[in-house]
């Protein structure tokens, strides 16, 4: 099952074009390689493995560290930077595109076989799986470092069922994660392989976005860039009442479905589009998820209610109801930037930062674990700043610096110390 299919010629130049646009990644091998901090170290990445998550597994090897990796989906890994991979020294995994779920575990269950020292995971499908089947394990796990919204609520859900024995930083969290990486990658990508999957229009559209989270906020204003009628459906009043400030129109999932022509759901929860809002949409509808999991879309309610499936085009599902309407589900309502044809994931600079986030997430873990009691842990903000300046001096962009006397203002609470120079 390890042995990949894919070409590692075509994996390689995919490889080489991620790392000319990653330029955080080559400063910190410049820096990093030298010093090798994860000498000795076996460090797991789950991951959807393609070229981007590649140039990180080349950062940590370069560090020092004996990397494994696997996929974190079913759909989402590319078995051409797979081959590559397994190609390189200080790098070995087990990852292949279009797995079963059993498979995937099975996947997973071999990169445990290294008994990592320290997990970077995405959506926690690596932690999970090590807390629930390899508890073993658990005593030689440093840490884990989390980069998904989904994931952070998961690890969440294992300390309130005290599961959790070690210390995990929610890079998720970090600024330099979230208000990034969900927000432009997931919105930028997501919608550019909806549009190329379906090889449809969004200018003039009635798009719904379901979740006004980060990625929604992506999702919601770049369709609307792209000249897109959006509304915004939610659960959490503040959520709804920044979109509606925002000038989207703010409505409950049974009242948009009856307007949509593109759905797309980026909540984190399950069947947020179900049974009774299939029977209420349009004819054609074109139904799509960027959320982590394929349960925000009821699949299976979808599947109840057909007379008849076929497949539309490559990766557009047909499915015909029993009124006569045709409803479109596309990548079987998996993330549809990770899982469609023409997906190549979120775009290599803004990973560039998310990757290198967890990287120095993963080096602070590491130095400080055993004063970290187990538990979900904030990246201290320091760590984040870091990555910032790394990223601006990559970019040549220059910022200013507080004077002196600012910095005193920032910390003055007495008038005449407020008015000082
Ligand atoms: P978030 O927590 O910031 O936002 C989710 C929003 O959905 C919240 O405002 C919440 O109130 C709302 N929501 C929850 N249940 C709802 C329901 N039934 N109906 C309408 N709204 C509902 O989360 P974020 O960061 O936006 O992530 C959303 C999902 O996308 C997660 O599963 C995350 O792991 C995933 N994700 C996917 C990426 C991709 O590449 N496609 C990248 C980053 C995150």
């Amino acid at each position: 099952m390890s042995t990949p299919s894919g070409d590692p010629a075509a994996g390689r130049q995919r490889l080489a074009w991620a790392r000319e646009h990653m330029p955080v990644h080559a400063a910190l091998r410049e820096r990093y390689a030298p010093r090798r901090p994860l000498e000795g170290l076996c460090v797991a990445v789950c991951s959807h493995i393609e070229a981007k998550t590649g140039v990180l597994l080349e950062t940590l090897a370069a560090a020092g560290a004996e990397v494994v990796f696997t996929g974190s989906e079913p759909g989402s890994s590319q078995d051409d930077v797979v081959a590559a991979l397994n190609e390189q020294p200080g790098i070995c995994g087990y990852a292949r595109r279009g797995v079963s779920e059993a498979e995937l575990e099975a996947l997973h269950l071999l990169a445990l076989d290294h008994a990592p020292a320290l997990i970077l995971d995405d959506a926690a499908e690596l932690t999970a799986r090590l807390v629930h089947r390899r508890p073993e394990l658990l005593p030689g796990l440093r840490g884990v470092c989390e980069q998904t919204t989904t994931g952070v609520q998961r690890i969440q859900a294992m300390l309130g069922d005290g599961a959790l024995r070690f210390p995990a930083y929610a890079v998720n969290h970090t600024p330099m994660k979230h208000e990034f990486d969900n927000i432009h990658g997931t919105g930028e990508s997501a919608l550019t392989n909806l549009m190329l999957t379906t090889n449809l229009l969004l200018a003039g559209k009635q798009v719904v976005v379901a979740g006004y989270g980060d990625c929604g906020v992506g999702l919601a204003h770049k369709a609307r860039a792209w000249g897109a009628q959006v509304t915004v459906t939610e659960v959490e009043p503040r959520r709804a009442l920044r979109a509606h400030m925002n000038g989207f129109a703010v409505r409950p999932m049974a009242e948009a479905a009856e307007i949509g022509e593109l759905f797309i759901t980026a909540t984190g929860s399950r069947d947020v589009i179900r049974r009774e809002h299939f029977e209420r949409m349009r004819d054609g509808a074109v139904l799509a998820n960027a959320g982590h999991f394929n349960v925000e879309i009821s699949a299976d309610d979808l599947a109840g209610l057909a007379v008849e499936r076929r497949q539309a085009r490559e990766g557009v599902e047909a499915f015909e109801l029993a009124d006569g309407r045709t409803l479109h589900l596309v990548c079987e309502g998996r993330l549809v930037n990770l899982a469609a044809p023409t997906a190549m994931g979120h775009p290599a600079e803004v990973m560039d930062q998310t990757f290198g986030v967890q990287f120095m997430a993963a080096l602070h873990l590491l130095e400080h674990h055993e004063a970290l009691a187990a538990g979900v842990h904030a990246v201290p903000d320091e760590v984040d700043r870091r990555t910032a300046e790394l990223k601006l001096e990559t970019l040549g962009v220059a910022t200013d610096r507080l004077t002196e006397a600012q910095q005193r203002f920032r910390h003055a609470w007495r008038a005449e110390e407020i008015l000082a120079r």
